[in-house]
């Protein structure tokens, strides 16, 4: 299996509850590698290019108004097959569907303050860690 990238955002819900040492934990159990990591605090137009994916959604002006309701951690994670190992770990995008021991069923609070983000595919992943890390800051 060869080594892959992710990119993920440990979102406000869980920087204003302090969690942000809890999902850590959670990612490096997983056998995933934080290879970059940084808090931000995302403004408008940044929280609408990363999201414009779901510009036409009812929930979009929700989902941008709470990105930027507080800091955000953006991290790169490594290692194998590493976007499928974090959407497992993190668990169903609402946290009611949410397996057992997984990050938001643990964490999440509803579906638009469910605790993280995690790429869903290697194209994603590559523009995602684009918009947020230089090259020379990941650093496996
Ligand atoms: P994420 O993995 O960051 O990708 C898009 C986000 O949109 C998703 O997590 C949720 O936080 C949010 N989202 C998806 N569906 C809904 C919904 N029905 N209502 C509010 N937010 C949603």
């Amino acid at each position: 299996m060869a080594i892959e990238r992710t990119f993920s955002i440990l979102k406000p819900d869980a920087t204003r509850r302090n969690l942000t040492g809890a999902v850590n934990a959670k990612i490096e159990k997983a056998g995933l590698r934080i290879v970059a990591q940084k808090r931000v605090h995302m403004t408008r137009g940044q929280a609408e290019t990363f999201y414009s994916v779901h510009s036409a959604r009812p929930f979009f002006g929700e989902l941008v108004d709470s990105m930027i309701s507080g800091p955000v951690v953006v991290q790169v994670l490594e290692g194998e097959n590493a976007i499928k190992t974090y959407r497992d770990v993190m668990g169903a995008t609402n946290p009611a569907n949410a397996d057992a021991g997984t990050i938001r069923k643990e964490y999440a609070v509803s579906v638009g303050e469910n605790t993280v983000h995690g790429s869903d595919a290697p194209e994603t992943a590559a523009i995602e860690i684009a918009q947020w890390f230089a090259g020379n800051e990941i650093v496996g």
